[in-house]
């Protein structure tokens, strides 16, 4: 069984295949953490609890006394404020006195196979109750009590730890949570690296690698959306760690809003880890009986690299996070309409663009931003989701019509979360746009953000939508997120409450997607935020693919997809082929065939050279569906390490077939490139199918491919299938 009590011990043991995870009842019912790493046997780790205390500058506690052990110093399990705990709190509760001082102990634990679902919030899944087990354990704080449910869900075979915590105000008076966060994890060290993902728009989730320092660091947002600047990620790799060696902890909050991720390194050089809804922005009121649930946080331990961490996330995330028809259904390849035509467009043209399509291979249009309310350019018409007849005459259904016609399925665009000053809603509802009192909001884009955490307002946005979905045959949906979030209030929170909003927003998000993808099973849903602004897994519980960035050129998404892939699948991240011209179409579909793999561009302009060229990728994304969507993914040459070349590998699970792909971004003055393959059988034979060379998995990840001369050129690339004879 992964998860073990041991009365002896006093342990709660958690095992997946390669990893083990231990907790302590430690005297005074203190919740310590003994073990995180590779497997052990063990139920116990000796000398664990006590670390040198800062002399009397450590406080002791008044019952077990002043005899090393402190709050201070020990790997408390889920750290509180201001019981002699010093560093970042997990968790911090303003009680009915005013003051915030918090201190859990442990009550009581229950162990079940299976998982719950969290209640309003998005998280991953068992197949099967078999699939993983899950511990409770309970905590509380006497003096105020509070009480907190711990929730570790162990997913043996992939590795991979889930957590959660509950809040519950078992007194009879109000509480506040300032801070809950969904993991918090104490270290015996600090010799790692943290590992993040930072961008902006059009440049999202660059690798950035640095050693831990005494003190805090990591990454946050504030912005009310997981953002473009940071991804809701980090790993700690241990100095050294590269991608195929090294233990390796990653950590993915399962959240669409502000977070904070943040590792401290105090002074006996331990390392603090949290991870959660971001406290500055945050605080929650709880009435007597009422209860708080964070967020998800995924946890992953490797002793074998950053690749093999990336590898177990995208498999747990293909099997238990993304969901729905097209979790395994393949999906319609689509050629999308925005940078094609941007707001410029007719029934006519999108039917040019449909007839063209058909003939290259696609299987579904995308008509993307500006075919409802006037909408015409960014400036208006956002919450008016009623179809813009001076442009589409007749109407969605029978462009439609003329789409499906054409031998195509059909998909829209939405911003639902969006109000623009100049539309009919705003008009109508000028209070329902997110404001505070006597200020004018700030605008992004020409738009406001429409208050989520209202539900009148998420109603009238679902009957909008609801009556263009079910009247019409709407196979695809985007849906889009143009701007972050300022003047955060609801004209319906009490002063009290304010600071709810944030999460309120997230879970009216939350509420609206859900209605959307319970009623329509059948809709392809595909999440967006002015490209991939909001790039996170609890996104993924609903779309099983993120459009990852506006750049489409092909050298930037390099960086881009690499970074994307440090936890999210290939098969999540939308890709597409645009007229952006710093390579050839080769290269564009190459790398385009990394990911969900689509068009972007007017096809009735493409040369008859450019057009067999997207046939022929068209061809081999076919083909190699379940390689890329299943495949498992080898980072051979990193553009973050190596100026001149990116490569890459996918591999089936069973290891029968294998695609490398290896783009030139600058020319090298020696074109001697050999690039040594990954996660192929050895003592098994690949055939070469442009070539026909056999040659064995031995010989191809030790050797390696000479690629001298292939691709040398800048923008050139090549990929190269392998079958195993
Ligand atoms: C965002 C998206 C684009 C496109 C436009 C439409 O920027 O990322 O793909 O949908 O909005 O306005």
């Amino acid at each position: 069984m992964p998860i073990h009590f041991s009365e002896k011990d006093k342990t709660f043991k958690l095992d997946t295949n390669n990893s083990s995870y231990i907790i302590a009842v430690y005297e005074e019912n203190y919740l310590l953490n003994l073990y995180y790493g590779a497997f052990i046997p063990d139920s116990f780790v000796p000398n664990r609890a006590m670390r040198t205390p800062n002399a009397s500058f450590s406080p002791a506690n008044p019952v077990i006394g002043e005899h090393g052990f402190s709050p201070d110093t020990a790997p408390i399990e889920y750290g509180t404020s201001g019981a002699g705990d010093f560093r970042i709190a997990a968790l911090e509760i303003e009680n009915s006195n005013g003051d915030s001082v918090t201190d859990i102990r442990y009550t009581g634990y229950k162990i079940y196979d299976g998982k719950k679902e969290i209640p309003k919030m998005p998280s991953s899944y068992v197949n099967s109750d078999s699939e993983a087990q899950t511990l409770e354990i309970y905590a509380e704080d006497s003096v105020t009590g509070a009480q907190v449910t711990l929730y570790y869900t162990v997913f043996q075979k992939y590795d991979v730890i889930t957590r959660r915590v509950r809040v519950t105000n078992g007194s009879m008076k109000k509480m506040r949570l300032e801070r809950a966060m969904s993991l918090c994890l104490d270290l015996p060290d600090m010799d790692y690296d943290l590992i993040s993902l930072y961008g902006c728009h059009a440049k999202e989730r660059n690798i950035e690698r640095r050693p831990l320092a005494h003190g805090i660091q990591g990454v946050e947002s504030r912005r009310g959306s997981s953002s473009h600047n940071q991804n809701p990620f980090i790993a700690l790799a241990k100095s050294g760690a590269d991608e195929d060696r090294g233990e390796v902890y990653g950590f993915n909050l399962v959240y669409s809003g502000n977070f904070s991720a943040l590792a401290e390194c105090d002074f006996n050089c331990t390392t603090r880890v949290v991870m959660g809804i971001e406290p500055q922005t945050f605080s929650w009121e709880l009435k007597s009986g009422e209860y708080f649930d964070t967020p998800e946080a995924v946890m992953v331990f490797t002793a074998q690299g950053i690749g093999e961490m990336s590898r177990i996330f995208h498999r747990f995330y293909n099997n238990n996070l993304i969901r729905g028809r097209y979790k395994t259904e393949k999906r319609p390849l689509l050629i999308n309409s925005w940078e094609a035509a941007y707001f410029d467009f007719d029934a006519d043209k999108l039917v040019a663009f449909a007839k063209e399509a058909k003939k290259l291979g696609v299987e579904l249009l995308v008509m993307d931003d500006g075919w409802f309310g006037k909408r015409n350019d960014d400036t208006s018409s956002l919450g008016d989701w009623f179809v813009n007849e001076e442009k589409l005459p007749g109407g969605l259904s029978k462009l439609i019509e003329r789409v499906n016609a054409e031998g195509l399925k059909f998909g829209i665009w939405y911003e639902p979360e969006m109000i623009s000053p100049d539309s009919e809603l705003f008009r109508a509802h000028p209070d329902w746009c997110v404001r505070v009192e006597g200020r004018e909001p700030m605008l992004g884009r020409n738009q406001y953000v429409i208050d989520m955490s209202r539900e009148d307002v998420r109603n009238n946005i679902w009957e909008q939508m609801y009556n263009v979905l079910s009247q019409n045959n709407i196979e695809y949906l985007k849906w889009d997120f143009n701007r972050n979030i300022t003047d955060a209030g609801s004209a319906l929170l009490p002063p009290e409450r304010k600071k709810e909003f944030f999460h309120r927003f997230v879970l009216g998000t939350y509420d609206l997607m859900n209605r959307l993808v319970t009623t329509f099973p059948n809709i392809l849903f595909e999440n967006c935020s002015g490209g991939g602004g909001r790039f996170d897994p609890a996104m993924l519980c609903y779309s099983p693919q993120i459009w990852a960035s506006d750049n489409t050129d092909p050298i930037e998404r390099l960086y881009i997809q690499f970074g994307t892939s440090m936890c999210y699948p290939a098969s999540a991240m939308g890709a597409h082929v645009s007229a952006s011209n710093r390579t050839g179409y080769d290269t564009k579909c190459n790398v385009a065939r990394w990911g969900t793999f689509g068009l972007e561009l007017d096809p009735t302009k493409l040369t008859e050279n450019e057009a067999d060229i997207i046939r022929r990728q068209i061809k081999e994304y076919h083909r190699n569906y379940e390689l890329v969507n299943r495949g498992d993914l080898y980072r051979l040459v990193s553009p973050f390490e190596n100026p001149y070349r990116a490569a890459w590998q996918l591999v089936l699970p069973d290891k029968s077939r294998t695609m490398v792909t290896l783009v030139t971004m600058r020319e090298e003055c020696h074109q001697h490139l050999i690039v040594r393959l990954r996660g192929l059988e050895p003592n098994a034979y690949y055939k070469n199918e442009q070539t026909g060379e056999v040659l064995s998995g031995a010989l191809l990840m030790n050797a390696g491919l000479t690629l001298t001369n292939t691709a040398g050129y800048t923008g050139e690339s090549v990929a190269i299938y392998f079958e195993r004879v």
